[in-house]
């Protein structure tokens, strides 16, 4: 049998955990199958250079700290759209082909592209036609992929949220304060919501659900009897701004915490947690999904399979079609479990239509 050339990159924002992705695709491929494993640097800009920019990969090179460490010893990218890629002076170029080209010149002939749900349907539309297999690992601190029950990163970034309102609990409860804590997520509410009940938020606020000040105001005057004492709120950056707050702009926390410090009279603040929730060390469960992760994209590529996306769902990791993950983002419903749990535990959550 010739020996493969495999390549991994990783593409759009970065996490917590990808390294350890990386780790078991280059562990598996190359100490099980014998494959010739390269990553390509820079997401698709790497391919796009002149001769590719890529790193060699070996079962050496992941060794030790590889498992442990955040961000993404490949680089990554969340620019240049290869379908409209701007030359040095601007204008615009469909470099697609380059993209395709580059891997070919590199003689690659299995592909696994560890990205978010954006970066699925980028990979599925440049690679469609190519003749190149590949398979998608899902990761981001949203979870958003369609298909997937977790993405990797996403835990890591519950772990932040729920550390962070375990600090900010005890200031909060000093100065009887209410303390709004502005988490990520783009326009979905998993981290908002998973961070929001393992801190032991009395308030979450998601994009999907729309919110009413006056319920929010009589929920934390009910919840501390019209004594100010420690009140937790999460809120999710893609929540609606309050209609009453002016400003089109700015943090979105800020602007509710402002809200329920006119409404209640208690002192309120707001902590918006930014890119915090996507760096550091990946926690334990993201090193296990991201290693089960690795391992499957390398058998479904050994398999002969292409344009595949891991997911796990229900403690089983398995394969959809990517078309199927292209179909994102994926949202916060309304009987999902966890919202029951929220619902059942008296936070304040908006509303849900239930
Ligand atoms: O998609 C991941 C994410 O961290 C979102 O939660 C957030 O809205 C966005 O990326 C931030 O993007 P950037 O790193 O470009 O500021």
């Amino acid at each position: 049998m010739t020996t493969r050339r495999l390549a991994v990159l990783t593409s759009g924002g970065d996490c917590a955990g990808l390294n350890a992705v990386i780790r078991a695709v280059t562990d598996h491929a190359s100490g099980t199958h014998g494959w010739d494993v390269i990553g390509i640097k820079n997401g698709h800009l790497g391919l796009l250079e002149d001769p590719p920019q890529v790193i060699g990969l070996s079962m050496e090179a992941v060794r030790g700290d590889v498992l442990r460490t955040g961000g993404t010893l490949l680089g990554t990218t969340t620019k240049g759209d290869p379908f409209a890629f701007p030359d040095a002076a601007g204008k615009l170029h469909d470099r697609s082909g380059d993209v395709v080209a580059g891997l070919k010149r590199l003689g690659v002939n299995a592909l696994v592209v560890i990205g978010g749900d954006g970066s699925m349907r980028l990979f599925h539309r440049l690679l469609d036609h190519s003749g190149i297999p590949w398979v998608g690992v899902p990761k981001t601190i949203d979870n958003d992929v369609p298909g997937t029950e977790y993405a990797v990163g996403f835990f890591t970034a519950v772990e932040v949220v729920g550390e962070a309102m375990d600090r900010l609990s005890s200031t909060a409860a000093s100065h009887r304060r209410i303390m709004v804590l502005e988490v990520m997520g783009r326009d979905s509410g998993f981290l908002g919501l998973f961070g929001g009940l393992a801190g032991g938020a009395d308030v979450i606020l998601l994009p999907e659900f729309p919110y009413s000040l006056d319920d929010m105001t009589r929920h934390i005057t009910a919840l501390t009897d019209n004594r100010p004492s420690a009140v937790l709120v999460v809120a999710a950056e893609g929540i609606k701004r309050p209609p009453e707050d002016r400003r089109t702009d700015g943090s979105v926390g800020l602007a509710i915490a402002r809200e329920l410090q006119a409404r209640t009279g208690f002192d309120a603040r707001c902590t918006v947690l930014g890119h915090v929730q996507r760096g550091g060390s990946p926690a334990m469960f993201d090193r296990l999904l991201a290693s089960a992760f690795g391992a499957k994209a390398v058998n479904l590529l050994a398999g002969g399979q292409t344009s595949r996306l891991v997911v796990w769902r229900g403690g089983v990791v398995t394969d959809i079609p990517i078309s199927d993950a292209a179909k994102g983002p994926r949202f916060v419903g309304p009987d999902s479990e966890l919202i029951r749990t929220a619902r059942a535990l008296g936070i304040y959550i908006g509303d849900t239509g239930r």
